[in-house]
């Protein structure tokens, strides 16, 4: 079965330089807003079991609050340990108001 995007969020609900956690078939999901682009990671950091929508976004870097590791939001890949495995991100589309994402 071909994957289809499904309407997780509107565009005003993520400002730029804003997140927003959202839950998607069973998985939390973080939304971020870099310069009006909306990027999709998973929400849940790969070191331990800690909400990346608590951190600040700088850029494409999101920082978790617990152990200090920052994670790239577009690929998902960590720049700064403990963490050392990568966020899963997913595709996202904007139409109109809408964000689609597609997992
Ligand atoms: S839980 Fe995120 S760096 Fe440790």
């Amino acid at each position: 079965m071909p994957n289809s995007f499904v309407q997780v969020a509107t565009v005003s609900e993520i400002p730029a330089g804003q997140t927003l956690r959202i839950q998607h078939q069973q998985r939390y999901i973080l939304l971020a807003n870099v310069g009006g682009t909306i990027y999709a990671c998973d929400d849940t950091c790969t070191h331990e079991d800690s909400s990346l929508s608590l951190g600040c976004l700088d850029g494409e870097l999101i920082k978790c609050t617990l152990h200090g590791s920052r994670f790239n939001v577009r690929t998902g890949h960590p720049i700064e340990e403990p963490a050392e495995e990568p966020l899963r991100t997913y595709p996202i589309r904007v139409d109109g108001d809408s964000v689609l994402l597609c997992c």
